[in-house]
C-alpha cells in the first residue's frame, strides 16, 4: 500500500465512507488551501472494507456540520507535536444551516437570493432534513 507520512501538525479525518473523500474534499474548499492536503481514496480497511482518509497539513476551522452531513460515521484526529491530541466523532447536524437545497422547484429559496436557509433533521434513519420555508423534505 503507498505509504502517507505521518504529520507534524493538523487534521487527518478517517474512516470516510470510500466514495465520499471526494465530496468531504470539495465541501470543505480543500482544494483552495495552500497547505499540505491528501485525499487516499479505496483504502483497505479492517472495520470498512474500503475507506477514504483525508490528510490536512494545517490547523484550519472544520465545519463539523458539512461533515457530520456527509459522513457521521467518519473520526477527525487532531494532531499537534506529531501526536495525536484529541480523536472527535461526529454526529448527523440536527441543523443544517446554507448546504442543502430545497429540492421543491417552487420554493421561495429557489427563486430569491436567500442566503443561510436551514433545514431542520426530521428523520436520522434516510437523513432526511426538512426546509424552513417551505417544509419539503430533502436528502443530501
Ligand atoms: N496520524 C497522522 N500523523 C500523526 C498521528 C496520526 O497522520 N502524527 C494518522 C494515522 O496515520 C491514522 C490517524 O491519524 O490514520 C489516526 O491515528 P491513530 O488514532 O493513531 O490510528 P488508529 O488507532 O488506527 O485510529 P482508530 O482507532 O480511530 O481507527
Ligand atoms: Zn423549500
Amino acid at each position: 500500500m503507498i505509504n502517507v507520512s505521518k504529520i507534524k501538525k493538523g487534521i487527518v479525518i478517517d474512516h470516510i465512507e470510500y466514495g465520499h473523500g471526494y465530496r468531504i474534499f470539495k465541501q470543505l474548499k480543500l482544494d483552495e488551501l495552500d497547505d499540505v492536503v491528501v485525499l487516499l481514496r479505496n483504502i483497505p480497511s479492517n472495520k470498512m472494507g474500503k475507506k477514504d482518509l483525508i490528510k490536512i497539513e494545517t490547523d484550519l476551522e472544520l465545519n463539523f456540520n458539512i461533515l457530520g452531513l456527509i459522513d457521521p460515521n467518519a473520526t477527525v484526529n487532531i494532531v499537534e507535536n506529531g501526536e495525536l491530541k484529541e480523536k472527535i466523532t461526529l454526529n448527523l447536524p440536527k441543523r443544517v444551516i446554507g448546504i442543502l437545497k430545497c429540492k421543491n422547484p417552487r420554493c421561495i429559496t429557489n427563486f430569491e437570493n436567500v442566503t443561510d436557509m436551514q433545514f431542520e433533521l426530521v428523520d436520522a434513519k434516510r437523513k432526511e432534513y426538512q426546509c424552513e420555508y417551505c417544509n419539503t423534505r430533502t436528502t443530501l
